[in-house]
């Protein structure tokens, strides 16, 4: 199962090679999001596909890309996704659009300069070894590596940028949301009034209520303890919107301090958690990054200084979220008639861009389902595109808390490689699946040894 040979080929989505049928498409939408990508979008720029009250359009080449998200943005808006996620996280910075969105992004940005995140590097290192030691107390045992990142990424957040939250209330709600994730999307997507009762829709209701009243209890205890703290919450409480004067509410507090802790932390859980498993799957990498990591640090826990020079543990990272993006999918929805690189687009067209077919495009990428990380050797890197390769997305809605998660991830990845090594369950091929974000079916079980 496992290889000496730099390269190989990890489970992927076999794409369809004709449109689904309307019953098909709804089975493969609820279960798995990656199924509905046609073939087409994995070797075309442009694949217009009109059913009935839908028109959907995927979009790849980077020029279309930079049209839709940069050049004629304003005739591209983030309707679905503010459908799927307002009812948990209501009008905060993923969730709002122009002047709304606007100063709650400049609010927010002060905490995320790359020149600044340095000094979360123990956190991060301090947060991976809880996770070896965990490891350490069952030796050799096979462990819920996916479980594991979501634990530990959740607990960089609490102790980084916002204040210590209870993990499991935040589990129960993911867990609710990841399960009903494919219907909400479906419906969305539809256009389907809210009220339109789904698989899941009261219990989703139920943990939402749960985890805003958590997430309020937190801001009035940090209200009225008049502490200062430096952290993102604190920039929250003291920004104003230069419109209106106004600070933020605590509805505004609430929907923006829920939204980082989920944006930031599932999303890193799974580039963690997809790679740990490309390292368990090629020996031949797995010792090239301990190599790495032992010539820069001499052994010495990672710290900032070290990040630079671990170039091959940034090759890896890499191009795990290039075969695993753990955003697997973007859309916006078009709101006037245009044309687009050559192409005409209508009003009310969704346009998908699914970041998991543009990172194994056809054309652009040479044999795009084998892990390569050679494609991101300094030099080769520098000739990609850019918008051929984005996990963070592009254009001013880029992920905000991009330098963050790479930070995070190369300390954490190198850390636990310092301590611990990883190796595939025999039987267990995890292919992706699309929820909210790309999961492995069946969980991420690798046996653990420590050193
Ligand atoms: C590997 C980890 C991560 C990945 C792959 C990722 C990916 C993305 C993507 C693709 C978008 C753009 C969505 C769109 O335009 O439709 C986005 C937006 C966002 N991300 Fe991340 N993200 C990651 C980590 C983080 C972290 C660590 C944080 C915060 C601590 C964060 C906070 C956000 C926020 C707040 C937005 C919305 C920005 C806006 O609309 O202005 N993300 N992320």
């Amino acid at each position: 199962m496992s290889t000496i040979s730099p390269r190989f080929t990890p489970p992927s989505i076999v794409p369809p090679s004709r449109p689904l049928g309307r019953v098909a498409f709804v089975r493969a939408f609820v279960r798995n999001l990656l199924e509905v990508v046609p073939q087409a979008a994995y070797e075309e720029d442009f694949v217009a596909l009109e059913g009935k009250g839908a028109y959907r359009i995927w979009v790849t080449s980077p020029a279309l890309i930079k049209a839709v998200l940069i050049d004629e943005r304003d005739k591209f808006q983030k309707l679905t996704q503010i459908r799927l996620l307002r009812p948990l996280l209501g009008k905060g910075i993923l969730t709002s659009q122009g002047p709304e969105w606007r100063w709650q992004r400049q609010a927010s940005a002060p905490m995320f300069r790359p020149e600044d995140l340095a000094g979360f590097v123990p956190t991060f290192v301090r947060v991976a070894n809880d996770v070896v030691g965990k490891w350490r107390a069952a030796p050799n045992a096979t462990q819920r590596i996916d479980l594991d990142m979501t634990r530990a990424t959740f607990d960089v957040i609490s102790a980084t940028l916002l204040p210590a939250a209870d993990a499991s209330t935040f589990e129960r709600t993911i867990g609710v949301f990841q399960k009903s994730s494919g219907w909400s999307q479906l419906y969305a997507a539809t256009n389907m009034p809210g009220w339109v009762p789904r698989p899941g829709f009261v219990a989703g209701l139920r943990a939402t209520s749960a985890l805003r009243a958590a997430v309020a209890k937190m801001i009035r205890e940090r209200r009225e303890s008049g502490a200062q703290h430096n952290d993102l919450l604190q920039r929250l409480i003291a920004a104003n919107d230069p419109e209106t004067g106004q600070s933020m509410n605590d509805e505004q507090l609430i929907d923006n301090a829920l939204t980082f802790y989920l944006a930031g932390h599932e999303t890193t859980a799974k580039a963690l958690t997809w790679t740990l498993y490309l390292l368990a799957r090629s020996p031949y990498w797995a010792a090239a990054l301990e190599d790495e990591i032992a010539r820069v640090t001499g052994g010495a826990p990672i710290a900032a200084e070290h990040i630079e020079r671990l170039v091959l543990v940034g090759q890896v990272l890499k191009e795990s979220m290039r075969v695993y993006p753990p955003v697997p999918m973007m859309s916006r929805q078009c709101v006037a008639d245009t044309r687009i690189d050559g192409h005409d687009v209508k009003a009310g067209a969704s346009i998908i861009m699914p970041i998991y077919a543009i990172h194994r495009h056809a054309r652009r990428w040479d044999d795009p389902n084998i892990f390569d990380p050679e494609r991101f050797s300094p030099e080769r890197e520098a000739l990609i595109p850019r918008y051929q390769y984005m996990p963070f997305g592009a254009g001013p809605r880029v992920c905000i808390g991009r330098s963050f998660a790479m930070l995070e991830a190369t300390t954490m990845l190198a850390t636990m490689l310092q301590h611990a090594r990883f190796e595939a369950v025999e039987g267990h091929e995890p292919l992706p699946i699309a929820r909210v974000t790309l999961s492995p079916k069946g969980g991420m079980p690798l046996k653990v040894r420590c050193n």
